[in-house]
């Protein structure tokens, strides 16, 4: 667990810019900055990032939110992974307060089995380093592999001993719970009897791209055939195998700063790369390529290189990987080993330069890798050269892009020696089938218009505002101004008229509160903003408006961020429509705020009446009656006073 100071650090250190920067291209827009958004299509860019108030948001999809948010949802984070990803950006060491045994058992099942994975990987790695049947076993056997510590450090690599449950005895002596020990398959339980998965393996922890470990690769050493050369851990709640790319948390600034992703076969691939100075690799280990992995990679770039070693029905195989990747509207490269060799074995074959090289300069495009591949296998037989180029053709007819593709048409009639208009013919039959059924399935599917630009076309009217943007006036001017002080008339002890400095929070809530018998606020998260100021006013604190942005209800954060990030508040109409620059001066301020709680407390009243109004056209009994009656009396002449008042500030 995190400790409180800590995440106070890491939220105050986080750059919003920065860490928005480093997935989304940012232009300078004013105190403002601009971009395409990340989480929808758009080629006018609508996502602005404020760096005075640590906020994102997006004017074509509405999200919003602060570092920690954007991290959550971009990088589909957890709120703890959010920070500690933070941390590790900002060089801030966290403070962990270890888990009680009370804590470990009020932790959700998902956090369970994090807290779980996290304690085996400290176990395999400190039997690897620290005990003497881990290093002459496990240690040797990586540093004949060639890995130095440096890595087996960065990859946490470890090694589970061979006693049968040396490690679930460890785990439950720790207080961990056996469910959790199953559920990641790190025990068996059989006969009641617990059984390590792992025993006698080293161990590749897998992590998820906030770095955590969430499911392991066990190898074997011995050369015993009849044990399968890798186990892997079971699918848990936290390891979803087909979401999953080894190696990504390590890769991913790789990638983005090549803007290109290696991809490999397996764990010994990845960390043989990384030996060779390339950080931008991954594996998509144990299962076939994804359509998830290769959304995974689309996150960081859309280039994808596939190294693969020289079998034939492994390239076969690869087709399919090389059709997603495309269809995906990705570019694919693929580079090939030469005779057998992997990835692996090449690197420890060949200086860190020459693997560098031989990637560099032997990568083809799948067109004319494809191609080539193929046209030896037709041997000139006209019937096995059609059927061929159909399938070329369907492959280039996944591509999304049209420029794309008619480059690759280019390509392709170039190798195949075809005309490039017969492809051309080929590639629209098989897109107009396509096209036909795709709209039979999006014909039920509602448009989404898209929205370029925004330009304030409602002069609102204070009066003929919501009753709910009052309110939200109300909280939007106390997050703004609430620090600042303005004048106000009161009473010493002894009941002389003095005049005295307040702060805008204090006055507002003061104010209102002294009504509310007759004044609630409807909408509930306004209620929480404004119950947090007269809380904290209680101890004499204002809290500003980097409390709420970062509140930890994350609803609250929210409300906040729309309210401060909204570029068409009332009270900049009202600053318009007055021709007030900026509220700078008390004067200012004091008569804003006056207009603002005035406006909301005639709004109420207005509600009011016409719900005695609604009533008193139903109300059947007499004494009721009058009583309404006199109830919309009163109401109208306080309205009257409000409204007076009102009209003698706005024309001041
Ligand atoms: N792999 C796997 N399951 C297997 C075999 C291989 O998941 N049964 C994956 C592993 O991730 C491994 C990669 O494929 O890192 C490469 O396989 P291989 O070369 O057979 O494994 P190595 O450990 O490199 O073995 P060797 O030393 O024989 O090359
Ligand atoms: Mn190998």
């Amino acid at each position: 667990m995190i400790n409180k100071d800590t995440i106070q650090n890491i939220i105050e250190t986080a750059r919003i810019e920065e860490v928005v920067g480093d997935y989304v291209t940012l232009k300078k827009r004013g105190v403002n900055l601009l971009g395409n958004c990340p989480f929808h299509n758009e080629k006018t860019p609508s996502f602005t990032v404020s760096p005075t108030k640590g906020i994102f948001k997006c004017f074509g999809c509405g999200k919003a939110g602060n570092s920690v948010n954007f991290l959550m949802e971009h990088e589909h984070l957890s709120y703890p992974e959010a920070l500690r990803y933070l941390a590790k950006k900002y060089f801030i060491d966290i403070a962990e307060e270890k888990e009680t045994p009370e804590q470990l058992q009020m932790q959700g099942e998902k956090e369970s089995l994090y807290t779980v994975s996290a304690y085996a990987q400290k176990f395999f790695s400190d039997t690897l380093t620290n005990t003497d049947e881990g290093k002459a076993i496990g240690l040797s056997y990586f540093k004949e592999r060639g890995f130095d510590e440096k890595t087996i450090e960065k990859f946490q690599l470890g090694y589970c001993p061979e006693e049968r449950d040396g490690f679930t005895k460890s785990a439950l002596s720790n207080g961990h719970k056996l469910e959790y020990l199953v559920k990641t398959g790190l025990s068996i339980s059989k006969d009641n009897q617990n059984y390590d998965r792992f025993r006698g393996r080293v161990m590749f922890p897998i992590h998820n791209l906030s770095g955590r470990v969430i499911g392991f690769g066990g190898r074997i050493l011995s050369s015993d055939k009849t044990k399968p050369k890798y186990v892997n851990s079971p699918e848990s709640e936290i390891y979803h195998k087909s979401n999953v790319l080894y190696g990504i948390f390590f890769a991913k600034t790789a990638i983005i700063a090549h803007d290109n992703c290696f991809l490999v076969e397996g764990y010994t691939d990845v960390i043989s790369m990384h030996l060779s100075g390339i950080e931008n690799v991954v594996a998509s280990s144990g299962t076939s390529l994804t359509t998830e992995q290769i959304k995974l990679i689309r996150r960081y770039t859309p280039n994808i290189t596939i190294l693969y070693d020289g079998d034939a029905a492994g390239i076969k195989a690869s087709f399919r990987g090389i059709d997603m990747i495309l269809e995906e509207g990705m570019n694919v490269k693929i580079l090939l080993f030469p005779d057998g060799e992997d990835p692996d074995s090449y690197s420890r074959k060949h200086r860190p330069a020459e693997v560098r090289d031989f990637i560099q300069n032997n990568s083809s495009d799948f067109i004319s890798f494809k191609t080539n591949l193929l046209v030896k296998e037709t041997n000139n037989d006209p019937i096995k050269k059609a059927s061929l180029i159909k399938e070329i053709v369907e492959t280039i007819a996944l591509i999304p892009d049209a420029i794309i593709r008619s480059v690759y048409t280019k390509e392709c009639s170039a190798i195949m020696k075809l005309s490039e208009q017969t492809l051309i013919n080929e590639l629209n039959k098989i897109r107009n089938k396509k096209a036909t059924q795709k709209s039979k399935d999006i014909a039920n599917e509602q448009e989404i218009p898209e929205i370029t630009e925004f330009i304030d076309e409602q002069q609102v009217e204070t009066d003929d505002l919501k009753f709910e943007q009052h309110e939200k006036e109300i909280i939007r001017f106390m997050l703004n101004y609430g620090n600042s002080l303005i004048d106000v008339d009161a009473e010493d002890e002894d009941g002389e008229r003095i005049i005295t400095k307040i702060s805008v929070a204090k006055f507002i809530v003061d104010d209102l509160l002294k009504e509310k018998e007759l004044i609630k606020i409807q909408n509930p998260l306004m209620q929480a903003v404004f119950d947090e100021y007269s809380n904290q006013l209680l101890n004499n604190k204002i809290p500003d408006l980097q409390f709420f942005i970062n509140h930890s209800e994350k609803l609250v954060s929210q409300a906040v961020i729309e309210l401060v990030s909204n570029p068409y508040e009332l009270s900049e109409n009202w600053e318009k429509k007055h021709r007030i620059k900026v509220m700078t001066e008390d004067k200012e301020i004091k008569k804003n705020v006056f207009k603002v709680i005035d406006s909301y407390k005639l709004k109420t009243l207005d509600k009011m009446i016409a719900e005695i109004r609604d009533k008193l056209k139903v109300e059947t009994n007499e004494e009721e009656c009058v009583l309404l009656q006199q109830k919309h009396i009163m109401f109208q002449s306080i309205r009257k006073k409000f409204a007076n008042k009102l009209s003698r500030i706005m024309t001041r």
